[in-house]
């Protein structure tokens, strides 16, 4: 997965693939795979033999659907689209229609693939309810082979429950080293580097525990409201949507014990270990512990939003929640109270995402005369935008005349002026070319898939029969007032 120097870029593909996208005329199809096998094929690192199989449900000639595709490129591609790229990528694109739930449709795609000889990816990019089916329909056209791998978008389920029946299905056909579960956080640059900050600096071997850390704090904050996705998103809420998946998958790259090496599943079962030591919410302390709100009208950089209740296609009635805040304790030797803060939301003051690390303050203070109570350090690790990693430590200012003066300074690493030469690649892109490759690092086990919901349902259930409705906070703010005072409690903020 990873190269051993700094230097080489290794990470072309090795084999030929067929790679298949179900769902191929879809949302996540357009906008993010599609542009990354245009990113992949302008960095020439797809083989030259691979091709690319798009299914739909369309009728759709060969013609029509590479035109949809250029079109589609237009859109979606955040660069100006070069023709020769398209078509070349467009030279190994072919089109099948299928009628998903028809198992004897798929004998169609076995003369377009051939999982005897070659990598065959089937990208299940279309709802969860279509997973079994599709998996049955390969298994009818004899297109199962150990040579063949499924990836599944998420969600996987929407409680503990519905994941395993989901699982249980794939798994009637597929064994867990042919099953590639995405969450495309695990495919971004910057929670990459959370595993080279930890595991590459030797500071950071010693300084990352109850020792020497007061607490964490990790803010997945989105601009953007509901906008178009009221039906899918009032169903599933921003817990399931984001914090199940994402902001879990952080917490475990920031909190896991180190692993063995970076193959499959040295990190995954050491991000288990962590899902696995999260104490549960009850009923009882869910009051004290988590904070769920839901925006109303507001403004985002000046221009008025309406509430979610208001958004295209809203239910006035709806108490799905678009922000959540979580006090998480990880019943572990290395956590032992050190509390960590979760936070997202919609509809949010500004699109940030970042991990804070609060490091305990210093036990003696001979600065007295320049600091009260000294601040203590702080890094900041910037997932998204503006990616980076920052120190907030105290400096003596210049100067002879007053006595020792100290002052809050920043160390500031920002990616884009360190690697200014780099493109930085989509999680898309990485995740892709991972997945043909066989690397299953960053993907995400049943098990993790299980223990996460497991500890989801706990919040869920204590929601449920709290019976409360989701607190108000305008769009553009930073959540609801009750988000302040979670920390508050503890005598703590959020930073800002
Ligand atoms: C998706 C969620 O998984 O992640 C969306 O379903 C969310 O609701 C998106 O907007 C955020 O991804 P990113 O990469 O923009 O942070």
């Amino acid at each position: 997965m990873i190269s051993d120097n700094t230097s080489c870029n290794v990470n072309v593909e090795r084999t030929p693939c067929d790679f298949t996208i179900f769902g191929v005329l879809g949302d996540l199809s357009q906008r993010n795979l599609l542009p990354s096998l245009y990113q992949l094929e302008k960095a020439t690192l797809l083989h030259p033999e691979t091709r690319v199989i798009g299914v739909a449900r369309h009728e759709l000639s060969q013609e029509a659907f590479l035109t949809e595709v250029r079109t589609k490129l237009q859109t979606f591609v955040h660069e100006e689209v070069e023709a020769v790229i398209t078509e070349r990528l467009l030279a190994r694109m072919r089109y099948v229609l299928i009628n998903l739930d028809a198992p004897e449709e798929y004998k169609r795609l076995a003369g377009a693939v051939n999982p005897q000889q070659r990598v065959f990816v089937s990208y299940f990019s279309v709802a969860p309810s279509l997973f079994g089916p599709i998996c049955t329909g390969l298994e009818h056209a004899g297109l199962v082979t150990p040579n063949t791998r499924v990836v599944l978008e998420k969600p996987i389920g929407r409680n503990l429950a519905s994941s395993i029946e989901i699982n249980d299905l794939v798994a009637k056909v597929f064994n867990e080293k042919q099953v590639y579960r995405i969450d495309h956080y695990l495919g971004k640059e910057t929670v990459m580097n959370l595993l080279a900050l930890r595991f590459a600096n030797s500071i950071f071997t010693t300084n990352w525990d109850h020792n020497t850390i007061d607490h964490v704090q990790i803010t997945v904050a989105e601009e953007v409201g509901i906008g178009s996705r009221w039906g899918y998103f009032d169903q599933a809420g921003q817990l399931r949507d984001m914090v199940q998946n994402h902001l879990m998958q952080i917490l475990t790259l920031v909190a896991m014990e180190p692993p063995v090496n970076l193959h499959d599943d040295s990190l995954r079962n050491e991000k288990l270990k962590v899902l696995k030591a999260l104490r549960p919410i009850t009923a009882k302390n869910i009051d004290k512990r988590v904070v769920r709100g839901q925006y109303g009208p507001g403004f985002i950089k000046g221009k008025p939003v309406p509430s979610y209740l208001d958004e295209k296609g809203g239910n006035i009635t709806s108490t799905t929640e678009t922000f959540v805040a979580i006090r998480v304790d990880i019943d572990n030797w290395r956590w032992a109270g050190v509390p960590f803060y979760l936070r997202t939301g919609k509809a949010m003051a500004c699109k940030r995402s970042e991990v804070v690390i609060n490091y305990k303050p210093l036990p003696h203070n001979i600065f007295y005369d320049s600091y009260r109570s000294l601040p203590a350090n702080k890094l900041i690790i910037r997932l998204q935008p503006d990616e980076g990693v920052e120190i907030e430590m105290l400096n003596k200012v210049p100067g002879i005349s007053d006595c020792l003066r100290l002052q809050r300074t920043m160390l500031d690493l920002s990616f884009s002026e360190a690697f200014s030469k780099e493109r930085i690649a989509g999680a898309y892109e990485r995740l892709i070319l991972e997945v043909m490759q066989g690397n299953q690092a960053l993907f995400i086990h049943r098990d993790e898939v299980e223990s996460s919901w497991l500890w989801i349902d706990s919040i869920q259930d204590a929601w449920a029969k709290a019976n409360e409705p989701p607190k108000p906070y305008p769009a553009g703010s930073w959540g609801p007032v009750a988000s302040v005072a979670l920390l508050a409690r503890d005598e703590r903020e959020w930073e800002e």
